[in-house]
């Protein structure tokens, strides 16, 4: 018998920088997915608790993308990335609320590709995944939410320089709080807004150079309003990273609190990835006392909030996650 686990994450500030070899600085949350089972066969068959469909995937599955049921394709493309010699019988369960901003699918190809014996650095695991990824939804994502839940370490959140794919942890001091609240809309645009604003930052970079390496002042050079309002976002974003994890580090909890407003702020007005209902989330976040900071999370368009506060400041409205190791496999 395989127990394989990996966890969800929620990103404390830096998203959409990922995909342009920015920085970012999410932290493995203490919600998993757990695949449970013996390797045999040549498929791979999982039954989930929350879904009728069971997932069979054959050992030569060839387009992940068209398997039903739908949560099925990101087990096939883990399959198809490893291609491992044998199959797999099992049951899946998730304390991750699904489709909600914090990594559900890429904890379902973490601990997919864990029970099947992948091998490697957590950053090998996290490239494999993140390839199943795009392979199982055709979004061209960026490499933090594999990375977060396989390379998670207890106690911290996770400083990713996603050009030089490094992780720096950055410890969370025992009292401050990271909260999370559920907006409850669904990220049904996500994949598409996505696809956008991954080719708004490529067209950028056609003009303006590496967005890592890019000045603020250099997008007034753009000519699109969209593509500059978006370079603006990231160049921006990438700086906010930098100066949250060492404001973290110096304890200076309101000034990070700030950044995380500024960083909501410049999803929502350059990025264009909030919605009224995420609005609502930060708005009212923000009105407790001991709330020092407020924004979406993930990819937006929906999903989550995430919030740093002082100890017990928030109770009633939403819950709080605390940093955990990474993706671990317990073979019986
Ligand atoms: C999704 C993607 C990540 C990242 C975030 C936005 O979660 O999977 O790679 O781009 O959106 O920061």
């Amino acid at each position: 018998m395989i127990v394989a686990r990996a966890p969800g994450r929620v990103n404390l500030i830096g998203d959409h920088t990922d995909y342009t070899g920015g920085l970012v600085l999410p932290m493995a949350i203490d919600r998993w997915t757990e695949v449970r089972g013996e390797r045999r066969g040549r498929q791979v068959v999982l039954r989930s608790a929350d879904v009728d469909e069971p997932a069979a995937v054959p050992l030569d599955v060839v387009e992940p993308w068209l398997v039903e049921p739908p949560w099925a394709r990101y087990v096939a493309g883990v399959v198809a990335e490893l291609r491992p010699a044998v199959g797999f019988e099992g049951t899946v369960s998730t304390t991750i609320p699904i489709g909600s901003g914090l990594s559900s699918s890429a904890a379902l190809e973490v601990a997919v590709a864990t029970a099947l014996g992948v091998e490697g650095s957590p950053l090998d695991v996290a490239r494999l995944c993140q390839s199943a990824e795009r392979r199982a939804s055709g979004v061209p994502c960026g490499i933090m939410d594999q990375l977060a839940s396989a390379g998670g370490v207890e106690g911290a959140a996770l400083l990713i320089d996603c050009r030089a794919l490094t992780i720096t942890p950055i410890a969370l001091p025992d009292d401050i709080e990271i909260v999370v609240v559920d907006s409850g809309e669904h990220r049904a645009l996500a994949s598409s807004v996505y696809a956008d604003r991954v080719r708004a930052c490529a067209q950028a970079e056609e003009q303006i150079g590496p967005l890592r390496d890019a000045k603020i002042e250099a997008v007034d050079a753009i000519t699109d309003p969209h593509v500059r309002a978006c370079a603006r976002h990231v160049i921006s974003e990438n700086e906010r990273v930098d100066r949250f994890s060492r404001a973290i580090a110096a304890r200076a909890f309101h000034d990070a609190g700030l950044m995380m407003d500024d960083s909501h702020a410049s999803l929502r007005d350059d990025y264009k990835v909030s919605t009224p209902a995420l609005e609502r989330c930060v708005d009212d976040l923000r009105a407790l006392p001991g709330v020092f900071g407020a924004r979406l999370t993930g990819a937006g368009f929906g999903g989550c909030v995430v919030a740093l506060t002082e100890r017990g400041a928030v109770r009633d409205t939403g819950w709080v996650v605390r940093p955990v190791a990474g993706a671990t496999v317990i073979e019986e």
